[in-house]
């Protein structure tokens, strides 16, 4: 995590209640990117912690985990690999099945897209359960790839999603919630 005190960018962040169902307080981070310095304060940020880190190729997982990856890509001059949901990519894939809370769901990326002893950042919007991103941090394992960390915007603390982070690397969150 980085820092104690709330960035400025955080009041861009919209909470709304019982979307997309009933008991679930969604963060709308629409307005956060449509803020031309909002936008540039959060890159700014979630770069930080990787400027010296050698990245050099950042995951963004579908969907959102590709606006906040791409930037964060070009900000550390890394490339960019975007982990799908089932079926978007043309074969050949390489690809890792993960339990949802009911039902089960499947990353993919392009079967060569990662090198094996690639320095990769994996990057996503939310975590929430963590099903994701150890999903997406298996994903890379599979490919060869070293994962040197992850960096999320927000982090929803209750569903401690952070304990199944599998490995030391940094695991950095912008805003806790
Ligand atoms: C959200 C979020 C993360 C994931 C986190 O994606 O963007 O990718 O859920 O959940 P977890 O930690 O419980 O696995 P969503 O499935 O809503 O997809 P989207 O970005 O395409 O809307």
């Amino acid at each position: 995590t980085v820092g104690d005190a709330r960035p400025s960018f955080a009041a861009l962040i919209r909470a709304v209640a019982d979307f997309p169902k009933p008991g679930v307080l969604f963060r709308d981070v629409t307005p956060l990117l449509a803020d031309a310095q909002g936008f540039a304060d959060c890159v700014a940020a979630l770069a930080a912690p990787w400027r010296d880190a050698g990245v050099q190729a950042v995951c963004g997982i579908e969907a959102r985990g590709f606006i906040f990856g791409a930037v964060l890509a070009r900000a550390l001059g890394a490339g960019f690999v975007p982990l799908r949901k089932p079926g978007k990519l043309p074969p050949p894939v390489l690809a890792v099945d993960y339990q949802l809370e009911y039902g089960s769901d499947r990353l993919e990326a392009r079967s060569d897209a990662i090198a094996p002893g690639t320095r990769v950042l994996l990057v996503d919007d939310v975590l929430a359960t963590g099903g994701t991103l150890a999903a997406a941090q298996a994903l890379v394992a599979h490919f060869g790839g070293d994962v040197v960390g992850a960096s999320v915007l927000i982090e929803l603390e209750a569903l401690r999603g952070r304990e199944r982070w599998m490995g030391e690397q940094p695991l950095h969150a912008l805003l806790r919630y």
